[in-house]
């Protein structure tokens, strides 16, 4: 039965996933299975954009056919001759032998050489640049050589954005039922999948990568379809730093991965004493066993991390033998760009030192450290001293902030005049969100943008606010950006009142506006609105900080927002005399609030704004 994916009106995913597959490319282990990405494109000429590997080419035809629905299939497109996308070729054409077939001249020889495919009269060979026009989309084929093999070519379609990325921007791992990166939390569920399936099928290439990351930078880019993986159609900037970091073989963390070969434990041993000591110092550090991870994985952590350390033991006069795989492994993918240091260990004639350090000056711009510590069968006590100096040796390479020299009794004597938060020039906003059909909003001045591209902001809301309980359950709220010309009536509606038990726009339907997603938006005394969805919280005990993506925005009118220090000068009602006679105690600043009693507790809260003790005044 068919499993196909819409990814717009006129695009349909009709790939399948291989979670059976052990091996990928007979090397890599894929334990969470692999993706094998085609796409077709319904318009006046139906184009399909690659094709499957054979694992699961029953899948791919039902998709296809069901996609199809009966039309006529124009065109496929083969942008990457490897077979697990070109397999299924041949079949296709004989179920569908009206289909031409559309390559450049390197994949036509391919074709010819896996399949003795006569394609006379079959074949359009395009050059870089060349358009096909299929209706409403238009086309253009771009030259991606050695991203993975020499023949790749991305397509572009000017029409909608979107770039059909051949092996580029794929990633290790099964679909299971998502199609968009982000639908899953990419971040944490496939980042290291992703990293481990860059660096070990197009790791080589950088140089190749950047050449189509630079063809791509040209194009107003709204969605990239690669041939593993998830589909983007978000945050496509992030996904890119990441290809700028590993082809130009930029590590991302500062840290140590260690990566060991022991036989009876004792080069493993050291390998612990060293970890231990870095993390004592503050560097992070990650350990592999080379005899147990799979090599993929350690290469995928040594394009991640700043620092590696090799330790291994004397095997048959050279390198244990999965440690020498390994770095030759590494050699054969280009690692570059990093401060390695090495520990060999031999009980008559320790030689693996010397050994793995050639290999690794076979690559380019390697800090090598002279510090190589020598093991004769075990960690003798009398050598600690020299695992303190390569521990020196290596932290002294890691950059870091030094830590601040503090005189902690002067500390302890300093004042913090809470006025000084009230001369922040932050704004003032409604923040609406809604929970099962209610509507709610509150008052805050903690909005503020975290990035432009993509656009993000963060907004701490107090946790006793009702709004920040239904944006915990639900993940999407509304900013409405208040202005000068905001009255008071519009902080006492949102700002005064719980909306556990207040309808807060009760009265007020005539203010308020809905955006996409559902929400309200306030139009009275505001002067735009964004709306925006949470990919991020941090707990910070009394408030939650929440980190969230820009999905809606638009300015309402042309008026200046208003600020904090505006609000308290010319919109906040001044205190009443009258009422300062009548009352004894403290008045909140904030709201008006007035505590009656002749000693405000300090932890005391004020029920109304949800400000502190410090907010309030003597009356
Ligand atoms: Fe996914 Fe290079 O093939």
């Amino acid at each position: 039965m068919y499993c196909t994916k819409k990814i717009t009106d006129d695009l349909i995913w009709v790939g399948a996933n291989d979670r059976r597959l052990a091996m990928f490319e007979g090397v890599y282990s894929v334990p969470r299975g692999v993706s094998y990405n085609a796409y077709l494109l319904l318009d006046d000429i139906n184009v399909l954009f690659d094709t499957v590997d054979k694992a699961v080419g029953k899948t791919f035809f039902e998709n296809l056919a069901h996609a199809l629905n009966g039309k006529n299939l124009d065109f496929v497109v083969i942008q990457h001759m490897e077979p697990d996308h070109s397999a299924t070729l041949m079949e296709l054409l004989l179920r569908y032998p009206n289909a031409k077939v559309v390559c450049n001249q390197k994949i036509l020889t391919m074709i010819q050489q896996f399949f003795q495919l006569d394609l006379s009269g079959k074949a359009f060979v395009v050059k870089e640049n060349d358009t096909l026009s299929t209706g409403h989309h238009k086309l253009k084929f771009l030259f991606a050589p050695m991203v993975h093999w020499p023949e790749v070519m991305v397509t572009y379609d000017e029409t909608t954005g979107t770039l059909f990325s051949a092996d580029a921007f794929g990633t290790f791992g099964a679909l299971n039922g998502a199609i968009f990166a982000d639908e899953v939390d990419f971040e944490n569920e496939y980042m290291d999948e992703a990293r481990r399936y860059y660096c070990n099928i197009v790791g080589k290439y950088g140089p190749q990568v950047q050449s189509l990351l630079k063809k791509a930078h040209g194009l107003d880019l709204k969605m990239i379809c690669p041939l593993h993986g998830f589909v983007w159609r978000r945050n496509l900037e992030d996904y890119f730093d990441k290809y700028v970091k590993w082809s130009t073989y930029t590590p991302e963390e500062t840290g140590v991965m260690i990566a060991y070969a022991s036989v009876y434990g004792n080069t493993e041993n050291t390998a612990e004493i060293i970890s231990s000591r870095l993390r004592d110092l503050g560097v992070k550090t990650v350990m592999y066993d080379v005899s147990v991870t799979p090599a993929s994985e350690i290469i995928a952590a040594a394009f991640k991390w700043s620092h590696l350390l090799f330790a291994s033991t004397t095997y048959n006069a050279g390198i244990f033998v999965s440690m020498e795989e390994l770095l030759h492994d590494l050699a054969a993918h280009n690692i570059q760009n990093r401060t390695v240091a090495f520990v060999e260990n031999g009980s008559w004639a320790p030689t693996s030192g010397k050994l793995m350090r050639q290999i690794i000056e076979g690559c380019k711009d390697m800090t090598i450290l002279n510090e190589t510590l020598t093991l004769k069968s075990s960690l003798a006590p009398g050598q600690l001293a020299e695992i303190d100096a390569l521990v020196k040796a290596i932290s002294d390479t890691i950059p870091r902030f030094e830590k601040p020299m503090i005189d902690e009794s002067a500390m302890a004597e300093a004042k913090i005049d809470p006025a000084v938060f009230h001369k922040f020039s932050y704004g003032l906003f409604v923040l609406t969100a809604q929970a099962d059909s209610k509507d709610n909003g509150c008052i805050i001045n903690t909005a503020a943008q975290l990035t432009s591209t993509p656009g993000r902001i963060n907004i701490a809301v107090n946790k006793a606010n009702y709004t920040h309980d239904m944006i915990l359950h639900t993940g999407v709220f509304n900013v409405s950006v208040l202005a000068e010309d905001a009255s008071f009536d519009t902080f006492k509606r949102f700002g005064f009142a719980s909306g556990k038990d207040t309808d807060k726009f009760a009265g007020f339907a005539e203010h308020v506006g809905r955006s996409k997603n559902g929400l309200t938006y306030v139009t009275l005394g505001t002067n735009a609105f964004l709306s925006a969805k949470v990919i991020d919280s941090y707990d910070y005990g009394t408030h939650t900080l929440f980190i969230a993506e820009v999905t809606e925005a638009a300015v309402l009118r042309d008026a200046p927002s208003v600020t904090y220090g505006y609000y308290f000068e010319h919109i906040k009602p001044k205190p009443q005399p009258k009422i300062e006679e009548e009352k004894h105690g403290y008045v909140c600043k904030i709201c008006g609030y007035v505590y009656e009693g002749d000693t405000l507790p300090p932890d005391f809260i004020c029920p109304l704004c949800k400000h502190g003790a410090a907010d309030f005044e003597k009356i």
